[in-house]
């Protein structure tokens, strides 16, 4: 038995549906034909046989990507359909029934749902906000993580907050796993879309223990795709393709030539850059919006992501509040409960500047009952 995954299949019943999901988290998706523009050769893929791939990706691909991890090589990576798939094949490897994984809260939960279904218990710790700074709260870390944790699952740049940890705290993190014998999955399928700074450092290369995932669904804007990765020793990545080879057998065939253009260098920085630009435009406006609205919403901007995750000044319970709005007012958003913390909201922020817009005044006239007269 597997319990349902709240947030994906919200989305999934109701974002084709709606007038304004605002409930997403990626840039808006890039087109086949700008995918041309940055040098996908579509002409040459026309008379490409539809056969399988490579089921581990093609070695193409994977040079590619370990380009983007010092040290590593083609052993070191796996190529997965999507981040997800990624994650759920470390699972599949690494858990035994009576394992321990800990699990960073707010968070994507896909490692709520999954190691409960293999038999292991999930350990939540906490990336608290205090100063109006996201940072882990080391006293639940320390619980939760003990020589019975399999392994600590992070989001960095962290999905809903946005937040990046520091230097400290990622070294903090890797010592603590390296001292109890665990794996870290650094989950950095936000690494890339960081909206002024510099991007976020990776969790690779800090210690054996560490296994990177990643994909194309968010910084790169290419969701539809379906690629992920992940990369870690080869040994263990030996075994993660084991896996594969019974769930998938290995990724579609024209997302790997699609990816391998994806990842290259040059792309690479347009990609990027075309993201940073979407958010630079969006951020103003959602701060516009959530300023007229007075104390009703606490927030620290993200430092990466198409995400903003906003505490509001109300007792309404987020699950049943995001249902009315999504009935009332055909505007889907993300509560905060589908992340494991109450009273917050998930808005995105990647979409095209009137649709923000125009789905925000949807999103502040459901929210007005609780936000009191002259909203
Ligand atoms: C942290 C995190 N990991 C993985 C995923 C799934 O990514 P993919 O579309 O690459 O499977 C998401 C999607 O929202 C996510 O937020």
């Amino acid at each position: 038995m597997i319990e349902t995954f709240l947030m994906e299949r919200m989305q999934s019943t109701y974002e084709n549906f709606v007038d304004f999901d605002l409930s997403e988290s990626g840039v808006r998706p890039v087109t086949l034909r700008e995918m041309v523009q940055y040098g996908f050769d579509l002409d040459a893929l026309m008379d490409a046989p539809l056969g399988y791939s490579q089921s581990n990706g093609t070695i193409e691909l994977r040079e590619r990507i370990a380009a983007m991890y010092p040290g590593s090589t083609i052993n070191h990576v796996e190529v997965t359909n999507g981040t997800s798939e990624a994650n759920y094949i470390l699972a599949l490897t690494l858990i035994r029934a009576g394992d321990s994984v800990a699990l960073q809260v707010p968070n994507y939960l896909q490692f709520w749902g999954v190691p409960r279904s293999l038999g292991a218990t999930v350990e939540r710790f906490e990336l608290a906000c205090v100063d109006a700074v996201w940072d882990i709260d080391w006293d639940s870390f320390e619980r939760a993580v003990t020589p019975k944790t399999r392994f600590v699952y992070i989001t960095n740049p962290n999905n809903p907050t946005g937040a990046v940890l520091s230097r400290a705290a990622m070294e903090r993190i890797v010592k603590r796993v390296e001292a109890v014998g665990a794996y870290l999955i650094a989950d950095e399928v936000y690494q890339g879309a960081e909206i002024e700074g510099e991007r976020s450092p990776s969790f690779w290369g800090m210690s054996d223990r560490v296994i990177v995932t990643s994909g194309l669904s968010k910084a790169y804007g290419i969701p539809g795709v379906r690629i992920g990765w992940m990369v870690g020793p080869p040994e263990l990545i030996a075994s993660c393709w084991t896996q594969h080879d019974y769930i998938t057998i290995c990724p579609n065939k024209i997302s790997d030539h699609i990816a391998r253009v994806a990842v290259s260098a040059g792309v690479r920085t347009q990609l990027y850059a075309r993201t940073r630009s979407v958010l630079r435009e969006n951020l103003p406006t959602l701060e516009a919006w959530a300023a007229e609205m007075g104390d009703f919403f606490e927030y620290t901007p993200p430092q990466a992501g198409a995400i903003v995750f906003m505490k509001y000044n109300s007792d309404a319970k987020s699950i049943p509040m995001c249902e009315r709005i999504l009935k009332e007012q055909s505007t889907l958003i993300v509560p905060g409960l589908h992340f494991g913390l109450e009273s917050y909201i998930r808005v995105w922020l990647g979409s095209k500047p009137e649709y923000l817009r125009d789905g925000l005044a949807r999103l502040r006239a459901g929210l007005a009952p609780l936000v009191g007269a002259g909203v």
